[in-house]
């Protein structure tokens, strides 16, 4: 089956007043189809400018990216509109996807509409068919936006997002607007979707522990690049990079017994900055297992154990037994 994404050495530089900001700087990354693919890595990673140079929110500065086995830029040259029913994004902010003065109703609807689907009987069973995907009651068809709680918001922004029956959805942040309380809400109205839908879901996330409970797949992100990518339930149970392991480390176990005897690893100071990154492996000034060649080299990814790639010269070692 053709993957739902490719990206071959991408890169997004911003040229700013104060320099060369390289916030993506030679990615690979492929989302299998039917895949709930997690992004994670600290703030200032370049997820989020990852996630748009992927739709082309965000023009790359150099390497190419395959959707649904055709090249970004030629569903932009040739097929505008099915690229748009395809691939779906979702803002963290929900209100960002919507205008404060339309309704639910007509917020759902809108899609339909630039899209010519149907006539306004067919529509209006649509919108009804969407509501009843994300479990929300008809009564909020005439609200508007901002009556709504963040919950409720979010989940009339992912209806509209599959409006159109899309087969990617990349979620940037999704739910760090939200409610604790209501987070895992949602997340399972994700996982749901994901099972009865069929969809391909990228979803960039601070929460370790939401990628662990729901991701079938994870990329980790440092200072613009990969650090680390496998099957989750693999990475997440054997992470091979030392930076994983310190993030893993910070997420609490639902179990008592591994929580009480969990090792912590502390990151020492903020991740360098992206105008500016340490030679070698990026990683190199805050790793606790550095040696000399990480100064010097920067490591490609490379297969490890847990049947996934991490890009560290000792990944081949066994680091668990140094740190
Ligand atoms: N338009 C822009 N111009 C200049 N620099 C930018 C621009 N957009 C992002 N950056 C910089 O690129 C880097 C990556 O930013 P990005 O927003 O992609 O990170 P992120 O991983 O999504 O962070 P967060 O977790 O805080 O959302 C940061 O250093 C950011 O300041
Ligand atoms: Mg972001």
């Amino acid at each position: 089956m053709t993957d739902a994404i490719v990206a071959k050495g991408l890169k997004v530089h911003f040229q700013t007043a104060a320099g060369l900001v390289r916030a993506v700087d030679g990615v690979d990354l492929t989302v299998a189809q039917g895949a709930f693919h997690g992004i994670v890595g600290e703030s200032g990673c370049g997820k989020t400018t990852l996630a748009r140079a992927l739709i082309g929110l965000q023009s790359a500065t150099e390497g190419q990216v395959q959707i649904l086995g055709r090249d970004r830029s030629d569903w932009a040259r040739s097929d505008r509109k099915g690229f748009a029913r395809a691939v779906q994004f979702i803002f963290q902010d929900p209100l960002g996807s919507m205008s404060r003065r339309q309704t639910v109703g007509q917020t759902l609807e809108e899609p339909l509409q630039i899209h010519s689907v149907g006539d306004a009987k067919a529509r209006r069973a649509r919108v009804a068919e969407l509501l009843d995907l994300v479990a929300l009651p008809a009564t909020v068809l005439d609200r508007l936006p901002r009556s709504l709680s963040g919950g409720q918001r979010q989940r009339v922004s992912i209806a509209r997002a599959l409006a159109l029956s899309p087969q990617v959805l990349i979620c940037d942040e999704p739910l760090s607007a939200l409610d604790v309380s209501v987070r895992a809400q949602i997340v399972n109205l994700f996982a749901r979707l994901q099972a009865q839908l069929g969809l391909t879901i990228v979803i960039v996330a601070h929460d370790l522990a939401i990628v662990r409970e729901v991701c079938s797949a994870v990329t980790v992100m440092y200072l613009g690049r990969v650090a680390e990518e496998g099957v989750a339930k693999a990475l997440f149970a054997d992470p091979a990079h030392p930076y994983s392991q310190a993030l893993l480390s910070a997420v609490p176990s639902p179990d008592p017994r591994i929580e009480a005897t969990r090792p912590r690893i502390l990151l020492a100071g903020d991740p360098p900055s992206p105008r500016n990154p340490p030679p070698g492996c990026r990683f190199s000034t805050r790793c606790p297992v550095v040696e000399p060649r990480c100064r010097e080299t920067e490591p490609a990814l490379r297969a490890v154990q847990h049947g996934g790639a991490a890009a560290c010269h000792l990944a081949d070692a066994n680091i668990h037994a140094m740190i």
